[in-house]
Order: C-alpha cells, then structure tokens, then sequence
C-alpha cells in the first residue's frame, strides 16, 4: 500500500505542477469539487481515450453514445432512483454533525476529531434517508411540474437508447453501448480528494446478452476490467476483484463484483461489474409503453436481454493510476521524486531540452519540438541546469527526454533520457521522432 502521506504529498504537487486545483479556491473553495489544471485534464483525457480505445474502437461488438445529462423525471422515477437512491442519515444532537449511519466507525466526530460520531456525548438521531440526486427545475418557473434531476449515472441514457442504438447500428446481442460523461451526486461524506466527489466522470458501459448467457459474460466482463488497469501499468498486488454479498447489492442487481484498488486509505471500489438482469429495460418499456426488446429473426422471437455493466469513475481511475506512479527513489545526493505513468497515460511525451541557451542548440531544439508536436504532446524547456529540468519532468511523468547537446552540432545525435531507468542513448537527430513515437505507442520500456 502507498504510505498514508502519499496523498497529501500528491495534493500538493497535483496544485504545484497545475494537475489538480480546488475549484473555487479564491473564494474559499466548494467542499469536494475540484478543477483539472493543464496536466490534469491531459492526463483524464489520456485515461478516457484508453478507456474509450479498448471498449470501442478495439471492438466491433461495442458501440459509443453521448446521452443528455438532464433526462426526463420519468427516467429516474422508472429507474427506481427516485425511491431507493438513498443513504440513510444521522445527525448528532450536539455538535450538528450529518453522517452516513453505515460509515460510521470510519467517520469523525465534528468537534472531537479522534472520537466517532456520537463518542462526543451527542445523541445519535434515527437514521432517515436521504436522496442523493441533485434536484433542478427545467424552464423559468420553479414547481413540482418542472423538477428534474442531474443524472446520477450514465446508464439510463443508454437504456432509453436501447433501440435507437440497436436499430441505427445493426446490432445483434451480444453487445453493447459505451459512454462518457458526468454524473452527480449529492454525497454525503465526500473525501479522499478526487476519490469521491458530487460532480465526477463515469465511463459506462451496458453489455446487452441472451438471458442465458449472462453468468458467462459477467465473469468475463469481470476478468476484462481488471486486466484493464494491469495493462495500463497498476501495481498487480494492488488490485483485486471482490465479489459483493447479497445484501450489498443495488436494487437492480442479481450479481456484482468490484475491481478494487488498496489505496492509501484502504481497499476501495474503483470500478463496479454489475449484472443487472433485464430491470432497467423492462422497467422502462413498462413505464413508457415502448416495446425495448430485441427481435431474433432465428428464433421469430422477441426477448429482453440480460444486461452486465462495467461501471467505472474516470476521477476514481485518475486518482489510483496518480497514487500508484508516485515513487521517491534514493539516489547518491538527493531523492528523485516521479511518477511512473504509463507512457499512453503520461500528460507530457516528451520534453525537448538544449543544454544550453547558445550555439545553435535552441534552434535544433526547437525544430524537433515543431516536429513532434505533430505527433505527440511535447514540452519545450531551457530554462535552469539540465539535471533540474529532468526532475521536473519526472514529477510529472513524462517518459522521455531529448537533449540538443555539443555533440549535436558534431554528429547529428541528440540524448534521448529515460524516466524509469535514467538511462541516456544518443539517437541521430533525424530519426528521434520516429524513436519516441516509438517508444510511446510501443508502450514503453
Ligand atoms: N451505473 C452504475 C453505477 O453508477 P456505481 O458503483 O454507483 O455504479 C460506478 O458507480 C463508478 O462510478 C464507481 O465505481 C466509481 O468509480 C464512480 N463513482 C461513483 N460515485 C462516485 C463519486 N461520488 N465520486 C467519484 N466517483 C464516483
């Protein structure tokens, strides 16, 4: 596990090197909200395209959509949302502290920090429940007739879509329907930094199945999304898949397992894998009236598939790729500070460095920099001794750096500088786009 000051050490760098920021922060900032700085949305963006590469465009089974964020009350309220979103609540009668009733032994008192909730002396009230959607009114007038919701999740625009999708792209189950977007929960406890916010990012995607064959797909589904994060370079005895007990599961779901990552808080859910029967579909054609089933033209039949659905936070994916790259490494003089992303995650591909500001090394330097910005996001750095730029391209993950050097001018060869390994090899000039592009597409060391 990483040590508990792991986090605290990557806020403060998230800010410093522009990964992170508190939203709102010169107002005093809004609790659990955070704006992603130029590194930050780099790096989300880089988790959303892996995730979007290996689900969709890998795949000729699975295709994409971008449904509305407001829907309409009756999609929440077919969805069961309406009713059973819900934490159960408890307020202490002393310090006027609200917590969860189920989280309880991990959550603190207001007043007295080190005691639990209700060891200040306070009474507990009975826990009530609390609806976890942000309520919105549609329209300029502001009554019952105009409410909505913000979507708590992405999966019922795809639900509602069910046929639009099938129908537009000819496709026959087994498949599925993929997406990217916000969603938004008034949590109660929000903490962990980006670990559990009230506005975040889900990558969702509703697998539709014969009904028979929905125990096979759900383990393999299971096998799949675990192997996702390994891929892309999380630490294997990190990760492990923990199947959910009966009474854990959601009102939708028969089975469910979480990809879990050991953060420095714990075991926590990073993704979920729930098989959700045909709930949603037939909710929703009983609520609607429209007919969403699929006909066989085998059998004459029409039935409703099964659904499996890997459900993941692309802030909770973000935040465990980010704990897990952070290393400080011993050297000789001093500690080396990195973080080792994975290169198709890195926010920066690589860095282009003239050891010196004079004989002709800016201009080669930044002749490299235009060509492979053509291919690569690429930095640009002659500022400070060379030893601390490289640093400060470790702290941020990026995978190489290219040196215009004395030699250069000699025989057309630059430095080309590994993050993990520190190793240098000297590549000719010509050839050093092709040499990271390489390097980063071919994954790394
Ligand atoms: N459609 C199913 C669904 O929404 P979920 O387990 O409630 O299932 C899926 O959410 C994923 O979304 C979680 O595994 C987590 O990664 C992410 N997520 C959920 N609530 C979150 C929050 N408050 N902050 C950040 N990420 C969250």
């Amino acid at each position: 596990m990483a040590s508990q000051d792991t986090m605290a050490k990557l806020v403060s760098l998230g800010k410093r090197r522009g990964f992170v920021f508190p939203a709102s922060e010169i107002y005093g900032g809004l609790a659990s909200c955070w704006d992603y700085g130029p590194l930050g949305v780099e790096l989300k963006r880089n988790v959303k395209d892996a995730w979007w590469r290996s689900m969709v465009q890998e795949r000729s089974d699975i295709v994409g959509l971008d449904s509305a964020i407001l829907q309409s009350p009756k999609v929440w309220q077919t969805s069961g949302h309406v009713e059973n979103f819900t934490d159960p609540l408890v307020d202490c009668k002393k310090c006027k502290g609200r917590f969860r009733a189920d989280h309880l032994a991990d959550l603190q008192c207001l007043e007295k920090p080190s005691k639990r909730p209700g060891e200040c002396g306070g009474e507990l009230t009975e826990p009530r429940s609390f609806n976890l959607m942000f309520k919105t009114f549609v329209g300029p007038v502001e009554d019952e007739a105009s409410v909505t919701y913000l979507r708590p999740e992405t999966a019922q625009g795809i639900f509602t879509n069910f046929v639009n999708v099938q129908t537009a792209a000819r496709m026959k189950p087994p498949f599925g329907i993929a997406q990217i977007g916000k969603s938004f929960r008034n949590e109660i406890t929000p903490g962990n930094y980006l670990f559990r916010t009230r506005e975040f990012e889900q990558m969702e995607m509703e697998f539709f199945v014969p009904p028979e064959d929905w125990e096979k797909w759900y383990q393999e589904w299971c096998d799949i999304r675990l192997q996702w994060y390994k891929d892309l370079g999380v630490r294997p005895d990190r990760l492990r898949m923990r199947v959910h007990d009966e009474n854990e599961l959601a009102h939708y779901s028969n089975a469910c397992s979480d990809v879990e990552y050991e953060f420095p808080f714990g075991w926590s859910e990073l993704e979920g894998v729930a098989s959700r029967t045909d709930f949603d579909l037939k909710r929703h054609s009983e609520a609607s009236g429209k007919h969403l089933v699929y006909f066989d033209s085998q059998t004459r039949e029409h039935y409703t598939p099964y659904v499996i659905e890997p459900a993941a936070g692309c802030d909770r994916a973000t935040l465990a790729f980010l704990v897990d790259a952070y290393d400080e490494e011993e050297l000789e003089k001093d500690t080396r500070v990195l973080l080792r992303l994975h290169p198709r995650l890195a926010p920066i591909k690589a860095a282009v460095l003239p050891l010196v500001k004079k004989e002709g090394m800016p201009e080669r330097a930044r002749n490299i920099e235009a060509a492979l910005r053509k291919r690569l996001p690429c930095f640009y750095d002659q500022a400070g001794a060379i030893g601390k730029r490289y640093r400060r391209m470790d702290e941020v993950g990026t995978p190489l750096c290219i040196t215009v050097d004395g030699q250069t001018a000699e025989d057309g060869t630059v430095t080309v500088r590994h993050r993990d390994s520190m190793e240098q090899v000297r590549v000719s000039e010509d050839q050093v786009v092709r040499y990271v592009v390489e390097h980063i597409e071919g994954e790394g060391d």
